[in-house]
């Protein structure tokens, strides 16, 4: 239990009632030991005392009984304490510092304003990419004209997936609860299965640190029934430390736009046939979701924005929590240690949170790093993002191996699966 946390839902009081009624038969007890008189014993005194002696068997019985059941009680309270969260912690984690300045967004590229130079790059991408794959180049590049059909027709696309999207993003922990039906329904009817509320019975979350390599846990891996790769990480050259199977490509937005500018790339490094699910990072990466969905023949799923809001508090409340256990300052200074409105969490603490959601045993593998150990194993980047805080999330991956009722935000219909970290 969380040092100097304090109570915020009380939850735990019926189990002190329970109590009040286990200490009854001690009230009873001075009734139960009348000494018997030294009188010549009548019929009606010994029929009384019989009577005494009865309830006394009983109420010892009672009082046994009720022991037993006060120690059952305190066994229970020891083994599955009642979580306790600070509640000036849980607010603060709820609050989104970009959601404003999301909103704009949205609203602007839905009246079609791409007026920014970042958003100005990805539609030009946009148009290239719409060019690239549905008409001959010409030797000039010159790009599809704006108001094409084709153009038109992603244009609309784009705009209804993006307000749905918009319209969803609230807070609702029972989201957790139906990633099968949103996530692995999919991935079955493409095997050509009926999809099963059966949760997949292992999965293996394979990260991209450098700490995979020499680990020989390849083979190990492809024993899960289902492995998810993140933001499509190499496996050839790699099989023997980080497998070759992959079920699902777990990717945020940045990665597939990036990829739509490169030709060659096309979108699916893994194969057209395997799943994508994808996280969006920039609302205007919408764009770059229609032109790939489009030549994807494996489902392309965008997370629930349910999902993500779900994700960014558990994963904004263990940086919070954090940072003013280690460093002592106040809470108002998280925001410029962290860059609050950019802050956010990875890819892998999402794909981790899927497998809780269809896996019934999760395996976690590459998550981590050593002074020894390269950040990625097929990459040479040195250094890791400032946007996402690992420690963090290595406190949650810590819990929900260890204690996951520790977990902030989780529904209480939901069970957390077992979950093994492989270092
Ligand atoms: C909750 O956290 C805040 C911020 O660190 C702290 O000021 C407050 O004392 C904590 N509350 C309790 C009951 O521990
Ligand atoms: C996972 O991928 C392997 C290899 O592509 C495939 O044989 C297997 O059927 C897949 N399993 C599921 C549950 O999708
Ligand atoms: C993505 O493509 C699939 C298959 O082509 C299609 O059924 C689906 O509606 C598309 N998704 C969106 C959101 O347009």
């Amino acid at each position: 239990m969380p040092k100097g946390l304090e109570d915020t839902d009380g939850s735990d009081i019926p189990i002190f009632k329970i109590s009040n009624i286990d200490f009854r038969p001690f009230i009873a007890i001075p009734i139960c030991y009348i000494v018997p008189m030294k009188r010549p014993v009548r019929p009606l005194l010994g029929i009384f005392l019989f009577i005494v002696f009865v309830a006394t068997l009983s109420c010892r019985t009672i009082v046994r009984r009720g022991l037993l059941s006060l120690e059952l009680e305190s066994k229970v309270l020891v083994q599955d304490p009642v979580p306790v969260f600070n509640a000036t912690l849980l607010k603060y984690a709820t609050i989104d510092l970009d959601e404003e300045h999301s909103k704009q967004e949205i609203q602007q590229l839905l009246d079609g304003n791409f007026g920014s130079h970042g958003r100005h790059r990805t539609f030009a991408s946009w148009r290239r990419f719409i060019h690239h794959d549905v008409t001959a180049r010409s030797a000039k590049g010159i790009p599809v004209m704006p108001r094409s059909p084709m153009f038109y027709r992603y244009w609309l696309q784009f705009r209804r997936v993006l307000h749905d999207w918009a319209r969803k993003k609230t807070f609702q922990p029972e989201i957790l609860l139906e990633l099968v039906r949103l996530v692995k329904h999919s991935v079955d009817r493409h095997n050509g299965l009926v999809g099963s509320d059966q949760r997949y019975s292992s999965c293996a979350v394979v990260g991209n640190s450098g700490i995979l390599l020499n680990s020989g846990y390849g083979k190990l891996i492809d024993n899960h029934e289902v492995v998810i790769r993140l933001n499509n990480a190499r496996t050839e050259n790699f099989e023997h430390d980080v497998g070759s199977k992959t079920n699902i490509s777990f990717v945020n937005s940045n990665i597939l736009h990036l990829c739509a500018r490169r030709e060659g790339c096309f979108c699916h490094p893994y194969g057209t046939n395997v799943p994508i699910v994808m996280y969006v990072c920039q609302p205007a990466h919408f764009l770059d979701y229609t032109v790939c969905n489009s030549s994807h023949k494996g489902p392309l799923l965008v997370t629930d924005p349910r999902f993500d809001v779900l994700c960014a508090r558990i994963v904004k409340y263990y940086s919070v929590k954090r940072f003013l256990e280690m460093t002592g300052k106040a809470l108002e200074d998280w925001t410029s240690a962290h860059d609050g409105a950019m802050f956010h969490y990875s890819s892998g603490m999402q794909a981790v949170m899927l497998a809780l959601g269809i896996c019934d045993k999760v395996s976690i593998f590459g998550f981590g790093k050593s002074d020894s150990a390269r950040h990625h194993y097929h990459t040479n980047q040195k250094t890791e993002l400032h946007l996402h805080d690992y420690e963090a999330e290595y406190a949650l991956y810590h819990d929900l191996v260890e204690k996951p009722r520790v977990i902030p935000f989780l529904s209480n219909k939901f069970k957390v699966p077992p979950v093994v970290m492989y270092h």
